[in-house]
């Protein structure tokens, strides 16, 4: 079964715009897994920028569905995760001027700093540890040997490709970079990008086992709940007029 792990972060990252309590991402993943999230992901950030340390710790308790942590190699970061444990850890690149996750995990170039951090990860009883990294087979072969058991490839290339003969060369890249993962034994998941044009093409790959997604859904969740919202909001003002509270 294809699994869809739905990524939180951009309702923490509404919430940090006030600085307030609303939207809570923990009441967020409570609908998204009413609505069939087979997963929650979530990344913790160096900056903090939009989901919490409160958050990981109220999801770890309160989450029914496995909850995927995306982190980078931070020492502190990875302490948290081994504090909280979340049945899956995504290594991802973080950069603090960079508007998203913008490109994969270079495990080739830090082979020895990515082995480390599995490791001790694993040490610590973690042992569903994946790489988000571009797709490319030396990658793939690179994340095998330092020790992870699943690789999320990259699609943001592909969904941000203009063009049919475009489209069709990042996409031969992400299927040969899966055949890759299988060929190396590993669980094939892919992210970033993908919404309800495009998601298509990446869930029919062989073997594909999971897709987080995370912008594409919130911002349909933004639209499609608008007009309810304006409507409970002019109900409650009518309301009020008639029963003033004065
Ligand atoms: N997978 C990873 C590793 C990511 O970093 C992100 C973005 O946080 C996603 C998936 C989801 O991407 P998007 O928000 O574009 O759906």
């Amino acid at each position: 079964m294809l699994r869809l792990g739905v990524n939180i972060d951009h309702v923490a990252t509404l919430r940090q715009a006030r600085g307030g309590r609303e939207p809570d991402p923990i009441q967020a993943a409570v609908l998204a897994e009413l609505g069939g999230a087979d997963s929650l992901t979530i990344h913790l950030r160096e900056d903090r920028r939009h989901i919490s340390d409160r958050d990981l710790r109220i999801l770890r308790e309160t989450a029914g569905v496995p909850l995927n942590l995306e982190l980078a190699l931070d020492t502190s970061i990875i302490a948290l995760a081994i504090k909280y444990k979340p049945d899956q850890l995504t290594f991802v690149p973080e950069r603090r001027e960079e508007l998203t996750t913008e490109g994969g995990l270079d495990v080739v170039g830090q082979l020895d700093r990515v082995r480390e951090a599995v490791a001790r990860c694993r040490d610590a009883g973690l042992s569903h540890i994946s790489m988000f990294i571009d797709p490319n087979p030396a990658q793939v072969e690179a994340s095998a040997a330092v020790g992870a058991v699943a690789i999320e490839l990259h699609t943001g290339k592909f969904a941000e490709a203009r063009g049919a003969d475009a489209v069709a060369d990042e996409l031969k890249a992400i299927q040969l970079a899966g055949k890759a993962t299988i060929a190396a034994g590993l669980h094939l998941h892919a992210g970033h990008g993908l919404n309800y044009q495009n998601v298509g093409a990446i869930a029919t790959i062989a073997h594909m086992e999971e897709l987080n997604i995370g912008h594409s859904i919130i911002s349909r969740a933004v639209l499609v709940g608008l007009d309810r919202a304006v409507r409970e909001m002019k109900a409650l003002i009518r309301e009020s007029i008639r029963e003033p509270y004065l």
